[in-house]
């Protein structure tokens, strides 16, 4: 069987297979087609994926005709789409019904690996967790660069420079490297979640928790966070009008699975704000956990920076671009029947099961 993949298209930096999980696919004896200067962008040459067993062919239309299983970041174009394979396998990074829903009507057998269940069998492959852990701690650093002044605490001769207070809102797997990046900074840091499992996590990292008074634990079976109600937002916007005057920095991460995200921080909240706070809000393509936050933008508030950006791993696309494939290729391994030789698609397999999109 052969495994393929194309260029992707501007502005993804990131790929889907590596040198190092070229060599993989050939271990478990899959052959890898690649289109002529595949990873060139960040560094990989066709010398060195052809040192790993790819074979480089000269466009993406002879990658794809060629191809029994397509790996990809993104979703591929109308063009691209056309060019592959009746009855071929398709694996993306996401998958979003509302531009690709059509795709879903040909005869391609497609995965979404956001749609991945968190269980313990599917975390090498875990996608999310890989690209938010590495959005986590860019977040921090992309503030870092918009702030003015310095983290971590300083005495020197000309005085005692204060250490930055940063918030974290939202303490999941994102939220969770934020924290532990800015503690390494130097900075104060304290972070909120509906999900009171949440606390032990953030104080391991050396967080102070801030909880809202009288919250029930939030949390899915899934370890999720729930829906939280009317009362519950009242009195967590009354615990965070302090927290956020005191903040110099604040990364919104808060998300409910398939929900818009919610609205925490208001207009009201960053007026109290000093000038020369920063706002990252890693929840922006959403629709923001931050009142002003654009998407691909820094919006400019009196001197407060709320920064929006919707694809944080085109920062660091060599690190997620090596935790994606790996991700991908351990996804790959289990679709793949070394016995039979081929891809089987066993629907008892949670994991085949959930990620294989339905029209
Ligand atoms: P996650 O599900 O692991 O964490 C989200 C956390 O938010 C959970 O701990 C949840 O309990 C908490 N939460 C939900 N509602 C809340 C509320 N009202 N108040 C306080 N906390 C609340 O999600 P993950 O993987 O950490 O992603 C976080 C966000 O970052 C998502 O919106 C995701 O789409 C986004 N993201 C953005 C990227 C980018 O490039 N802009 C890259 C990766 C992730």
């Amino acid at each position: 069987m052969n495994v393929g993949s194309t260029k992707e298209k501007n502005p993804e930096k990131r790929i889907s297979i590596t040198p190092d999980t070229t060599k993989n696919f050939k271990n478990l004896g899959l052959n890898v087609f690649l289109e002529k200067g595949f990873g060139e962008s960040l560094g990989f040459s066709d010398k060195e994926f052809k040192e790993n067993g790819a074979v480089i062919l000269n466009n993406s239309a002879d990658v794809l005709s060629k191809s029994d299983l397509i790996c990809k970041v993104n979703f591929p174009d109308d063009e691209e789409f056309s060019q592959i394979k009746e009855k071929s396998y398709l694996i993306v990074s996401n998958f979003n019904p509302e531009k690709e829903k059509k795709f879903l009507k040909n005869n391609i057998n497609i995965f979404a690996l956001n749609l991945l269940p968190r269980i313990t069998r599917a975390q090498s492959m875990d996608v999310l967790s890989s690209q938010a852990n590495l959005a986590g701690y860019r977040a921090v650093i992309e503030t870092i660069y918009e702030y003015q002044k310095a983290v971590p605490m300083m005495m020197t001769a000309a005085g005692t420079v204060p250490a930055a207070k940063v918030l974290v809102v939202g303490a999941g797997v994102a939220g969770l490297q934020a924290i532990a990046t800015a503690k390494r900074l130097g900075a104060i840091v304290s972070a909120t979640d509906v999900r009171i499992t949440a606390k032990e996590q953030v104080e391991s990292l050396g967080g102070k928790f801030l909880t809202v008074e009288g919250s029930e634990n939030l949390e899915t079976k899934g370890g999720y966070a729930k829906e939280v109600s009317e009362d519950f937002k009242k009195k967590q916007a009354e615990m965070l009008e302090n927290a956020v005057s005191k903040s110099d920095i604040i990364i919104c991460t808060a998300l409910i699975p398939g929900r818009p995200a919610p609205r925490i921080i208001t207009e009201k909240m960053i007026d109290t704000m000093r000038s020369g706070s920063v706002i990252f809000d890693l929840a922006v393509s959403q629709g923001g956990n931050s009142a002003y936050s654009e998407i691909d933008k820094i919006v400019d508030k009196k001197g407060i920076k709320i920064i929006g950006i919707s694809n944080v791993m085109n920062k660091l696309p060599l690190t997620a671009s090596n935790l994606y494939a790996k991700n991908l290729f351990s996804f790959v391994r289990n679709l793949y029947s070394k016995e039979k030789k081929e891809f089987v698609i066993n629907l008892e397999d949670e994991i085949i099961k959930k990620t294989l999109l339905k029209e």
